[in-house]
């Protein structure tokens, strides 16, 4: 009967979240929800057995391509477009009559003659084609052409490129993917962009559908599992602080990426440190505020000496569909690349119902956490969390991913999970409270943690009565982060922005715990009531990411609307 219960909970909230998700956009097509080829997908189109009968031409206009180089594709001698005639993408070993296995789609206007796509580097040749409606634009869709297979200019064309801190302040981990594990993935780096005098080799991994926990995370298919690559990380040491290297990351046999650059956090305590922060980003196009979010960062981590960005969880929201990651990780390098991208864990990469052995957190049970008071349903569609460890790093003082902490000049910061078992009796509160108790508040004044749901969230959520979560959260771990003044905590999962007095059980003190809900960066934007708590400082439902500033005595926080770049909310503490 429990696992009945369990096995609805899940189906229901795959059907109240899946609206969002119904289409795919690796390759930045935005879907909406009535414009997919839906009639494509559930009968498939006919194919004539004759080229001669194929009535169009579908033209590229370039077969070889690089990541983010745009393709034109144009068409003619169609007869009759209908509203829903559609070009989509493919693996060019795809059936024809598999129409609905596509990689991206754009539905085709009447007056369309030329469409263009910006290309991520899946691997393996692909192809366009032309899928119509017969004549009457009700019927059956009709194969109707496709395009020369196209490939890429570099099967292992370095992608993914991204940064993250390790355990010693002298050390970086640099990340890359490429469709090989042949040789021993290399970086090279260097005080000058002309002489990447030092070398260093680095280690690589991947993961097949198996090896993650359930339901279409364990299925092939292109919008389920495809073959994601192999991920190499080269831990480069002896780096010295405040410093800044180049680096490139690749073989001589598969190519090198372009030179890259980032500054390494200081060591001394009385230096400044910048950073940026926001949950629930998700992939553009069809996240509708991940795009501008992504706009914004870029620019400030080009404009200014940024020294790392916290994503407290939820960031692909792949979920299952292995290509979201490709697109998202293109999508962040410009950022990641340049600066530790520090992640935290998210119900949507990590929750699921069954497979338990599998999961890399080695929490017990089938499920993990899965408490009667929580909502932890299958959000992460059964990847729990495997195609995030492969990709993300951190420091190794506490379970890999799902909680662990590092300094950033004058600030200790810790990265825990809401969806492991967080209570007094459990291993994560041991963890934290010794970690806690470890900061030496001398060397590192500011004590922030971070983490995906929300312990305070003054708007209102119509799905439920009470959030017991953020009640459980409260009652286990508030006292914790108050005995050891932990001076702001930031979590997600919400989708807007709120910010609280520093407070302690639901009251402003002096002493207290400033909260910040930061999950607007993009997924979507919740549109609730407020409850007019009277420890909300301010709250608002728009797009946006926060800016941390610190010194060992002040520690500036804003928060800026994507859409004019604007402070909308910000607030100082002193030491
Ligand atoms: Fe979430």
């Amino acid at each position: 009967m429990r696992w009945i219960i369990i096995l609805l909970s899940s189906f229901i909230a795959f059907a109240a979240t899946g609206k969002h998700f119904n289409g795919n956009g690796p390759f930045r097509k935005p879907h909406r929800i009535d414009d997919h080829p839906e009639d494509a997908c559930r009968h498939p189109p006919h194919v004539s057995s004759s080229i001669s009968e194929t009535v169009a031409t579908l033209n590229v206009s370039t077969t070889i391509y690089s990541t983010n180089e745009q393709i034109t594709i144009t068409w003619t001698s169609v007869s009759t477009v209908c509203h829903d005639d559609f070009i989509a993408i493919y693996f060019a070993e795809i059936p024809l009559t598999a129409a609905c296995d596509y990689y991206d789609y754009e539905v085709v206007n009447k007056t369309q003659g030329s469409m263009s796509w910006q290309m991520i580097n899946l691997r393996r040749p692909l192809e366009f084609r032309y899928y119509s409606r017969d004549h009457t634009c009700l019927g059956n869709y009709t194969f109707l052409a496709k395009s020369p297979v196209i490939q890429p200019r570099n099967y292992n064309e370095p992608t993914h490129i991204h940064l993250a801190y390790s355990d010693r302040i002298d050390q970086m981990f640099v990340s890359y993917l490429t469709n090989s594990s042949q040789y021993i993935p290399q970086c090279q780096y260097g005080l000058n962009p002309s002489s990447l005098n030092f070398r260093q080799n680095g280690t690589t991994t991947t993961y097949t559908a198996s090896d993650m926990c359930e339901g279409k995370a364990n299925t092939w298919g292109s919008r389920a599992f495809i073959d994601p690559g192999y991920m190499h990380t080269i831990l480069l040491e002896n780096l010295h602080p405040s410093t800044t290297y180049y680096y490139r990351v690749g073989t001589d046999e598969h190519g090198w990426s372009p030179i890259n650059s980032f500054t390494n956090r200081p060591a001394d305590k009385n230096e400044a440190v910048y950073m940026i922060a926001y949950g629930d980003m998700s992939l553009a196009p069809l996240a509708p505020g991940s795009q501008s979010t992504t706009d914004r960062v870029i620019a400030r981590v080009q404009s200014t000496n940024v020294t790392c960005v916290l994503h407290l969880g939820d960031l692909s929201y792949a979920m299952g569909i292995a290509v979201q990651w490709d697109g998202f990780m293109n999508q962040i390098q410009p950022i990641a690349a340049h600066v530790p991208y520090m992640a935290a864990i998210g119900n949507h990469e990590y929750d699921h119902v069954l497979g338990g052995e599998k999961d890399p957190s080695g929490a017990s049970g089938p499920g993990g956490f899965r408490p009667a008071w929580g909502d932890y349903l299958y959000d992460s569609r059964g990847e729990c969390a495997i195609p995030m460890v492969h990709r993300f790093h951190s420091p190794s003082n506490g379970n890999s991913l799902f909680w662990y902490s590092f300094d950033v000049g004058p600030i200790h910061i810790i990265h825990f999970s809401t969806e492991h078992d967080f209570r007094r009796s459990s291993i994560q509160y041991a963890w934290l409270e010794q970690d806690l108790r470890s900061v030496n508040r001398s060397r590192t004044p500011w004590l922030i943690v971070g983490s995906h749901r929300p312990m305070y969230a003054s708007i209102r959520d119509d799905s439920k009565d009470f959030d017991f979560i953020a009640l459980m959260l409260q009652f286990h771990l508030e006292p914790l982060f108050y005995r050891y003044h932990v001076d702001v905590n930031l979590f997600a999962h919400r989708h807007s922005y709120d910010r609280t007095c520093p407070m302690y059980q639901r009251k402003c003190v002096s002493d207290g715990v400033t909260h910040v809900l930061i999950g607007m960066a993009g997924q979507d934007i919740d549109t609730g009531e407020y409850t007019g708590a009277e420890w909300s400082m301010y709250h608002d439902e728009v797009y946006g990411y926060c800016q941390l500033w610190a010194n060992q005595t002040y520690l500036h926080f804003t928060y800026r609307h994507n859409i004019d770049d604007n402070i909308a909310d910000q607030f100082v503490l002193q030491k």
